[in-house]
């Protein structure tokens, strides 16, 4: 039987074979659980190389163009790496730990971008050392400390300034990144953003190449992309009218919402893509400004939909009239979202997949 009317959904590209077992990509789970052990994750290479690969086609007709930047924290062995690699994706790095992964699976500094809201002086050495294509400031105490750093090391680091632009996405509030009182960037308020980009444009040894926001994650309505667009545009023009500087960059994070149930229902990359070009094309002509290249730091939406964690049950505790728990050999280290923020999964038992299942909720208490 092949039929997966009835199977909610886990992952895409999921069947189920004649002896009732759910396969991915083709693939016996059951055989693999029996070989590798649980729990373990399962991912479909072929689906990871297509989400790579519709971020890099996706933007092709803009120019100066759209480039992708695989969000290391979504999921980074060194496979994955490779893998992003191969496909001509760059890599965003939040730590030293996936910046040395990233070096490690031969990805070239000037495709790698640096992260995160308290980097410490150890991380951005590295990162300076090994000739990284840009560093993502988020504050005044690391845009001191790059700067001092690059004029140590004799150099000129490309950066970009992290704006926080006040905008609340579409999102559950624990994964929005975007609102005012977000720990994220540099936040429009007053003259601060102003003031920091001024710093960094009249730094000798920092080469600004534009501006950076991420609003959230999991986000279905693409409204939210075009007042951060907007956001962002005026902040340029503010900035030129200051200064005279003009941007090379405009990155705006990632945060494209995915599958993990049936009621999901996410735009696609191709959607998102095109309307951010819209966005911006149209933002510039208005504010008259010269078109940025786009970046974007896709991670949930490349890895997310093409693997699953399978578990093996142990003990099952019927509370009468209640509840029944189902335990497995994973939690809340594995599946912290729930807890976090109430997100919901599907599940499936593999090697019943051909029999129809009453509802079961997914818990990590
Ligand atoms: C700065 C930044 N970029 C990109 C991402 C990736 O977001 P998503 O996995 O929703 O695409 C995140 C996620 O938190 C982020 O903080």
């Amino acid at each position: 039987m092949s039929s997966k009317e009835w199977i909610p959904f886990v992952a895409a590209n999921l069947s189920v074979n004649s002896a009732g077992i759910l396969e991915l990509a083709g693939c016996d789970l059951q055989k693999i659980a029996n070989k590798y052990g649980t729990p373990v994750y399962i991912y479909d290479e072929d689906a990871l190389r297509r989400q790579c690969q519709r971020y890099a086609k996706a933007g092709q007709n803009y120019r100066p163009g759209v480039e992708a930047f695989y969000a290391a924290k979504a999921f980074l062995p060194l496979a994955m790496a490779e893998l992003v690699n191969e496909e001509g994706l760059g890599i965003d790095v939040m730590s030293g730990g996936e910046l040395y992964t990233a070096l490690k699976a031969g990805v070239s500094p000037k495709r790698i971008y640096f992260n995160g809201n308290n980097k410490s002086p150890q991380e951005l050495r590295e990162a300076i050392e090994a000739g990284l294509g840009c560093i993502i400031v988020d504050n005044f105490f690391e845009l001191e400390l790059v700067g001092d750093l690059a004029q140590q090391a004799g150099i000129t680091q490309p950066i970009q300034l992290r704006i926080n632009p006040g905008v609340e996405a579409h999102t559950h509030e624990y994964i929005q990144t975007g609102q005012l009182d977000s720990k994220f960037g540099f936040p429009l308020l007053g003259e601060v953003a102003h003031r920091a980009a001024q710093v960094a444009i009249s730094h000798p040894n920092l080469n600004l190449l534009g501006f950076h926001c991420h609003i959230g994650s999991q986000i279905f309505a693409l409204d939210s992309y075009a007042a951060a667009v907007k956001t962002m545009l005026e902040f340029a023009t503010e900035v030129k009218r200051q200064t005279g500087y003009t941007w090379e960059e405009l990155n705006l994070g990632g945060g494209l919402g995915i599958r993990y149930t049936e009621e999901d229902t996410p735009k696609t990359v191709e959607e998102l893509v095109a309307n951010i070009i819209s966005f911006v094309s149209t933002g510039c002509a208005e504010y008259n400004l010269p078109l940025p290249k786009i970046l974007l730091e896709p991670g949930r939406s490349i890895v997310g939909e093409t693997g699953l964690t399978l578990y093996t049950i142990g003990s099952i505790k019927t509370i009468p009239g209640i509840r029944t728990y189902v335990a497995v050999d994973g939690g809340m280290p594995d599946n912290p979202r729930v807890a976090l923020y109430q997100a919901k999964y599907s599940a499936v038992i593999v090697n019943k997949a051909d029999q129809n299942a009453k509802h079961i909720s997914f818990c990590s208490r």
